[in-house]
């Protein structure tokens, strides 16, 4: 389970930094449905400026033990993130589950009934873009306060846990690890998941650079950047 962290050694800032995302901006203004209905150009201006900002970075060392792992276990890993940058897709990451959405991607702001799906898009800086479908206003594809979190990008976790669960009942040394990297542990449900893991009988760890308030959920935490932990910690 990746969070803001992961990506901060490429040079995205995360969100409860201080000169983080929501520097200058209200939370309410540019992470909600009610700001967007509000001021949709201001909205349309701030993802677009971050859409700039993640295509100028790179993977660091932390995705890449992440996609390592991924090639040494095949489907016996789940990556899990929080992030909405392409950074572990561009590492090589092809078991992922994106619990944020998509920064990168457009969808229709009426995506509960129209049926176009999210594609990858470009800038707005000024000008409004419209769902070629229907006609409403598109807006990023990112979950917002308020809203849920798309099912099938939560039932990754869900089915990868279950899985386990089943293959220990006929293979009795299977284990199952947790491990959470570069996050504050404060946004639900994400936060959650390593109380789901635990009471399935994971081994759950967090990798973080500073003390969190969560810290005390995990059997084992390691303090430190996740590019530098991450390959000795799978190694
Ligand atoms: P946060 O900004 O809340 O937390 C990032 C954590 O990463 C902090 O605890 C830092 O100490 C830690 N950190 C920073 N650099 C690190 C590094 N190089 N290595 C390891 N740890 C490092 O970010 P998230 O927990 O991801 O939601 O935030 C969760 C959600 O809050 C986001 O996904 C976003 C926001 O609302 C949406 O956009 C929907």
């Amino acid at each position: 389970m990746t969070g803001a962290g992961v990506s901060a050694e490429s040079g995205v800032p995360t969100f409860r930094d201080s000169n983080g995302l929501w520097e200058g901006h209200d939370i309410e203004q540019v992470a909600t449905p009610m700001g967007f209905a509000e001021d949709p150009k201001l909205v349309w201006k701030f993802y677009s400026e971050r859409r700039v900002g993640v295509k100028g970075v790179k993977p660091n060392a932390g995705h890449y033990a992440l996609t390592e792992l991924e090639r040494k276990l095949g489907d016996r890993f789940q990556l899990i993130t929080q992030n909405v940058d392409d950074l572990h897709e561009r590492a090589g990451s092809t078991r992922i589950g994106k619990l944020h959405g998509n920064l990168l991607r457009t969808k229709c702001s009426k995506y509960m009934t129209c049926p176009y799906a999210a594609a990858d898009d470009k800038e707005y800086l000024g000008e409004l873009p419209v769902c070629p479908l229907c006609g409403a206003v598109a807006r990023p594809d990112i979950v917002w306060f308020y809203e849920s979190l798309d099912p099938f990008e939560f039932d990754k976790f869900d089915s990868f846990v279950a899985r386990t669960k089943i293959k220990a009942a006929s293979v009795p040394e299977t284990k199952l690890y947790y491990i959470a990297v570069g996050t504050s542990g404060v946004v639900a449900p994400a936060s959650h998941l390593v109380y789901h893991a635990a009471s399935m009988g994971a081994k759950t760890y967090l990798v973080n650079r500073d003390e969190t308030a969560q810290e005390s959920a995990f059997d084992v935490s390691i303090r430190g950047l996740s590019g530098e932990v991450l390959p000795q910690l799978f190694e």
